[in-house]
């Protein structure tokens, strides 16, 4: 039998170093590393996360600023090694976590795509034959060799979209990117996700829009703190943290 899972994550804790002090320089740095001077403070952005997201569930992430959300959505996309437990994922997966990553801000937006494209592991001939389709939903034809660091925070967030969703891939993550497009674009990106969930893709999206968590998903995890506060059926869960 299939696996029915798409995303497995088990007993997941994230404990980062952070330091509480203030160096002036790399230099100081290097002598209070040396002499074993420098403090640093455990911090558990994630504490002990378990849960399973079955193949083509569209499931919220939602919870205050510094909840742990982005860091789960890196942990599930293998940019972050978990410091206990894992997460697996089954299929092909897109991850948009953070605007304008995987862009290199000098080049313009035609180069990006390759070297997108390249980055997801796809071919040039590939890029090639979708490259009009991403430019026209993105609407940058007026932009196509611009360089990008003379976009909007939008339009990079367009591009960001029209390449991560131009092939079907089985996983889709959107970390909050879709907040800095107008309500155009947002509604043209929530219609591309309908899409994608009528095709059987998983999608995993943080958002501060409820409205918008409302709107799309099937389930609903609210993070507190590190910890898995709530996880159920949209209403619930957003009921009670819209309660906060
Ligand atoms: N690389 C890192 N090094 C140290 N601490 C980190 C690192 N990344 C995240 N953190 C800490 O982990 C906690 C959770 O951060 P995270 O970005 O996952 O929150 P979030 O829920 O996405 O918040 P927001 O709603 O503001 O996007 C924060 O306290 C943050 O300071
Ligand atoms: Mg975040």
């Amino acid at each position: 039998m299939a696996n029915e899972f798409a995303i497995k994550v088990e007993n997941v804790s994230m404990c980062f170093n952070m330091s509480k002090e203030r160096l002036d320089s790399l230099k100081e740095y290097f002598i209070k590393l040396m002499r074993r001077q420098l403090n640093f403070t455990e911090f558990y952005a994630l504490k002990d996360v378990s849960f399973e997201i079955p193949c083509g569930q569209v499931c919220g992430i939602v919870g205050l600023n510094g909840s742990g959300k982005s860091t789960l959505l890196k942990v599930i996309s293998g940019i972050l090694k978990p410091t206990v437990g894992k997460a697996t994922t089954i299929g092909s997966i897109s991850p948009l976590i953070e605007l304008g990553a995987g862009f290199d801000m000098e080049l313009t937006a035609r180069e990006n795509i390759f070297l997108n494209g390249a980055v997801l592991g796809y071919s040039k001939k590939m890029m090639e034959d979708k490259f009009d389709e991403i430019i026209e939903f993105a609407e940058l034809q007026d932009f196509v060799d611009v360089v990008i660091k003379n976009f909007s925070s939008g339009m990079v967030a367009r591009l960001g979209f029209a390449i991560a969703t131009i092939t079907k891939p089985d996983i889709l993550i959107v970390d909050e990117i879709l907040a800095v497009g107008d309500f155009l674009f947002q509604q043209k990106c929530e219609r591309r996700i309908h899409e994608m969930m009528a095709g059987g893709t998983t999608v995993v999206i943080v958002s501060h829009s409820i409205d918008q968590i409302e709107r799309l998903c099937q389930r609903v995890i609210w993070l507190e703190k590190g910890r898995i506060r709530m996880d159920g059926p949209v209403e619930p869960v957003c009921n009670a943290y819209k309660g906060l």
